[in-house]
């Protein structure tokens, strides 16, 4: 559609009016969770934005809501001094602990009543926020509390911090910077798919993700913040719950569960209710915050060197247990790369056995000394694999048994090559079964080429029967092989031959994906295939094409021109022409496709038909999204067997609930 340009005049009044309602959409969707209009309605306002200052470049301004992502990467992080140093808290572990807190206090201001605000300790990164006259300036990490980094273009990606206030004065406001467990999760699991090591917890993953120097990858990790000081020119308010007060006042987000407790038993009460209700947060928090509320008793108490006499943070127990390991096994992925796995004692930990943890790899094991045999402490953050934290070496019998790493590939002998500086050995076998296994499962993956029905199991009986020796392979299967298979009949036979035949037409950027080149994810391979539209003149390109392309550097470039250089992924391709998979672009995914497109959904409970990861895995492949806490942006709430908290939350905010029957029904599973 043609539109006529405005005058300069207009187009800036249009530009304004635009703006302050971008502003006002994102304050309720970011901070205040709870949204006014579709994301639809919403990206049409940015859009529309956006147009206006492609005609108008002269209007843009850095305050625009179009400029949170800034376009070329920083050369690196300026240090900067804060105004005040941001010091850390003295920790205490048990109430007889915080009452020797609340007895140092009195001593110092005796014959006062003492309040407190109690909050949530936040496990991300803190971080010095300031804005000079209205407008977001400057964001600084916390570094070792005297200097920072200057990370501004990667805080400016945050989408609850403003960019725009209301105040002319000088305001700096400090808070956490954190991952949603959500987002968390999405990462690793996009870097594991890479071969790529995945982060040990969110907190790791969000310094990892605000040291990045693209603020184009940054706004895709989307880091979130909390913030619980406020300086305006310097001075705080007379009382931290009034900071709190405050920071809302001027579209902060700040933490919803923060409490003014009138007594230390209050304090108590708040800490216990939240060490058993911290796993329904989409976020980590490793204990709660407690602060003398008066300003003014603040100062009287003072700091010492390290910690303010006026707060201590109150630890809930960690999420660790003690077992022992059984044996080391050695995994190999699909990219080859050999990664040593214990294999536990089966333990509970925050209610869900666990009978296995990673190792990462060979100098890992090393470096802790790990033995088979040994007992060893394992914690769990977030929903990760659990790690092992460290060895109880004190419980030794000698008769542990160091573990050598395999110099061969464990599942087929070929030799392994460990490159130097790297610290991941692998397979270098290319033809190697176990690589054929995870290639066959990544090309059959829901988001990748979507053939439903191909499983571990299946997948397993075909290797050993040798039905399948290549990817390509599974194009001539025909129905008595896959009739002869354990567990499988006429039916489920024909239906996986359809669904096979079925994605033969799946869009070019799901094959790309597909292929399994390594640093090509989801989002690389959909710029892939907007570019190239079709995967020959993709195999064709050369690295100075490559790195033209947005979300293509100079390694993904190389990792792309080396796998279409390889003979055997030459072959690979030729075969699954001659097979009759779609090369070429299509129109996009049918809506149809996608029939809970905008809708988000809360998993509570146990399903009886299928486990949470699938229902979260066909949801999101119908268009949905999946989230872990209740909210009143919520669509449905799928209700399972005992339920925990969030169906409570649910009725509470009047959010409809589905039972297993009617969701399935939903699915069309039923
Ligand atoms: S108050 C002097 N409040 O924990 C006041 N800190 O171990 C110090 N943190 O450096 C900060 N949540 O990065 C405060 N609600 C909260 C917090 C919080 C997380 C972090 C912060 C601080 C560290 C101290």
């Amino acid at each position: 559609m043609a539109t006529k340009r405005l005058p300069i005049k207009q187009a800036a009044l249009k530009i304004q009016k635009l703006r302050t309602s971008i502003k006002y959409h994102e304050k309720k969707y970011y901070v205040d969770n709870d949204p006014q209009i579709s994301d639809y309605e919403f990206d049409q306002l940015v859009k529309e934005l956006e147009k206006l200052e492609k005609q108008f470049p002269e209007l843009i301004t850095p305050e625009s809501p179009t400029q949170r992502v800034g376009e070329q990467p920083v050369a690196g992080f300026k240090s900067v001094e804060h105004r005040t140093p941001m010091l850390s808290l003295d920790n205490c572990y048990t109430v007889e602990e915080l009452r020797e807190f609340e007895e140092r206090v009195k001593r110092i201001i005796p014959g006062q009543k003492i309040e407190y605000v109690a909050e949530l300790k936040i496990d991300g990164l803190g971080i010095s926020t300031i804005y000079r006259d209205e407008k977001y300036f400057q964001a600084v990490s916390r570094g070792d509390g005297f200097r920072g980094d200057d990370v501004s273009q990667n805080v400016k990606t945050i989408r609850s911090f403003p960019l725009i206030i209301n105040n002319p004065h000088e305001i700096e406001v400090r808070g956490e910077v954190y991952l949603p467990f959500q987002s968390f999760q999405k990462i690793n699991e996009e870097r594991a798919k890479m071969g790529e090591p995945v982060f040990a917890n969110p907190r790791n993953a969000a310094a990892g993700s605000l040291r990045l120097l693209d603020p184009k990858e940054v706004a895709s990790r989307h880091l979130d913040v909390f913030l619980y000081s406020i300086f305006i020119d310097g001075k705080e308010q007379e009382s931290q719950w009034k900071n709190l007060k405050t920071l809302r006042e001027l579209g902060f987000k700040t933490n919803p569960s923060s409490r003014q407790c009138s007594n230390l038993k209050q304090v108590i009460s708040f800490w216990e209710e939240w060490r058993e209700k911290r796993e329904s947060l989409d976020y980590d928090v490793d204990g709660v915050v407690v602060k003398v509320d008066s300003t003014k008793q603040q100062r009287l108490l003072g700091s010492t060197a390290k910690f303010p006499r006026w707060s201590i943070s109150f630890k809930f127990p960690a999420r660790q247990a003690t077992t022992k390991i059984k044996d080391i096994a050695v995994q190999v992925g699909r990219t080859g790369a050999l990664t040593p796995v214990a294999i536990l004692e089966p333990v509970k930990l925050s209610g869900i056995t666990i009978t296995r943890s990673t190792l990462h790899n060979e100098d890992e094991i090393k470096r802790k000394d790990i033995r088979v045999g040994d007992y060893v402490l394992i914690e769990r953050s977030g929903d990760v694999i659990p790690k092992v934290v460290s060895v109880m070496k004190e419980r030794r019998t000698k008769k542990e048994k160091k573990f050598s790493f395999p110099s061969k590939c464990p599942v087929c002998h070929s030799s392994t090559f460990r490159p130097e500086g790297e610290a991941i050995s692998r397979c270098t076998n290319p033809s190697c079964p176990a690589k054929l296994k995870e290639s066959l499962l990544h090309f059959a993956w829901r988001r990748a080429m979507n053939i439903e029905g191909l499983g571990v199991a299946l997948v397993d009986q075909l290797l050993e029967k040798k039905l399948v020796e290549n990817i390509p392979d599974l194009y001539s299967l025909k129905l008595e092989d896959l009739a002869n298979l354990e567990r499988m009949g006429q039916k489920s036979s024909q239906n996986l031959l359809d669904e096979i035949e079925r994605s033969k037409q799946r869009d070019v950027s799901r094959l790309i994906y597909a292929l399994g080149i390594r640093y090509v994810g989801e989002r690389t391979a959909q710029a892939l295939a907007d570019y190239f539209k079709d995967i020959d003149s993709l195999a064709k390109a050369s690295l100075e094409e490559l790195i033209q392309i947005e979300d293509v550097g100079p390694k993904v470039g190389e990792s792309i021109v080396f796998f279409f250089k390889q003979p055997e992924n030459i072959e690979l391709i030729k075969k699954l022409k001659k097979a009759g998979l779609n090369f070429s672009s299509m129109k996009e995914e049918k809506k149809g496709d996608r029939p809970l497109a905008g809708q988000i959904f809360v998993l509570t409970g146990k399903l009886s038909s299928l486990s949470r990861e699938d229902a979260a895995e066909i949801i999101e492949d119908l268009g949905g999204t999946v989230s872990n806490s209740v909210s009143s942006k919520t669509t449905y709430v799928v209700v399972g067997d005992t339920p925990g908290g969030k169906l409570e939350r649910a009725q509470k905010l009047g959010i409809p609930t589905l039972e297993e029957r009617e969701f399935l029904k939903l699915i069309k599973k039923d």
